[in-house]
């Protein structure tokens, strides 16, 4: 043991996403999802030990809880380990409505598990951090990771896909700073109680097969394609739930939607996608990403735009 670690992971964004869960306890999802991991966003995470289990973001003070009940799953899981002070810096601004989630439990489990010199492989932590957040699992690995929904708690978690020299880029319209009204978790639960999440389900296995082969015969406007499809079917689920029905979608949201409609009429590779929140993210390549970007400045003067490009896996320090 030492006295201190630290880990950093970077954020991902789902490309075929994760919206439901068959095993709340154990965190299993209803269906495998893949990412694109961000070199622009990150979390680093440093454990020491402590009186208490206590969490500390950008150097403030947080509700320690989620943290706390995630490593009594891990000490469940691997044998106990003293109480830590868990120091986070995040780089993955609220704003820009990507999960801040992911990159957080994937640091914090590489942390401890580097504290505790517990030798696991990236797909051994993805599956520890799977109990933390979801999205987490996907956060171990560079570029390209499918998180497989597997068959129960010992085979559900991620691994790498390696796609060679894609030069997919994606811009991230920052249309909200607030924080988001309905948690993921949440969204999920009320997700599923629409009658159409079943064939949600169907089409989102279909659609990651066709996902690998565009991905592997390097089709970025089929890549483009499906992200959207799926993506806003995800989003259909929301609006379409028999219980507290709800939509992540504004004003803004809409607005920005249509004027990537309008970039493809003239010939840009600009595809959506969106998370639990207002922000959509376009799906492009690295040539195109600039003038895109400065098209929608120009039209949204008071959205902020950043380009993301595909990122490292875990690292320590
Ligand atoms: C819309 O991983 O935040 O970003 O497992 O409940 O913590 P929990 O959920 P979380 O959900 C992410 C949902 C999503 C899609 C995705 O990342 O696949």
């Amino acid at each position: 043991m030492t006295t201190n670690a630290t880990a950093i992971a970077h954020t991902n964004i789902a490309l075929i996403k994760y919206w439901g869960k068959r095993d709340v306890k154990l965190n299993l999802p209803t269906t495998s999802s893949l990412s694109l991991t961000l070199d622009e966003y990150y979390t680093k995470t440093t454990v020491e030990e402590g009186p208490e289990d206590k969490l500390y973001i950008n150097e403030l003070p947080q509700d320690s809880k989620r943290v706390h009940q995630f490593l009594d799953v891990l000490r469940a899981e691997m044998g106990d380990f003293p109480p830590l002070t868990v120091i986070s810096i995040n780089k993955v601004p609220l704003s820009a409505g990507l999960a801040s989630s992911a990159s957080s439990f994937a640091a914090l489990t590489a942390a401890v598990a580097k504290f505790n010199g517990w030798d696991l492989s990236n797909e051994e932590l993805s599956r520890l951090a799977r109990r933390g957040s979801g999205s987490a699992t996907r956060s171990f690995f560079p570029d390209f990771a499918i998180w497989e929904k597997g068959e129960d708690d010992k085979t559900s978690y991620a691994h790498h896909i390696d796609v060679p020299d894609l030069p997919i880029a994606l811009v991230v319209c920052k249309i909200a700073g607030t924080v988001k009204k309905v948690s993921s978790s949440d969204g999920m639960v009320r997700a599923q109680t629409s009658p159409n999440y079943q064939s949600w389900v169907d089409e989102s296995a279909k659609q990651l097969e066709e996902m690998k082969a565009a991905l592997e015969a390097k089709d970025l406007e089929k890549v483009g394609q499906l992200a959207e499809a799926n993506a806003l079917s995800m989003h259909d689920l929301n609006l379409t739930a028999e219980d507290q029905r709800f939509t992540y979608f504004n004003q803004n949201t809409m607005k920005v939607l249509d004027a990537i409609k309008a970039l493809r009429a003239e010939g840009y590779l600009a595809y959506a996608t969106m998370d639990a929140g207002p922000n959509v993210k376009i799906i492009t390549n690295q040539e195109q990403a600039p003038a895109i970007k400065e098209a929608l400045a120009e039209q949204f003067r008071k959205i902020q735009f950043d380009i993301a490009t595909p990122g490292p896996g875990i690292s320590y320090e």
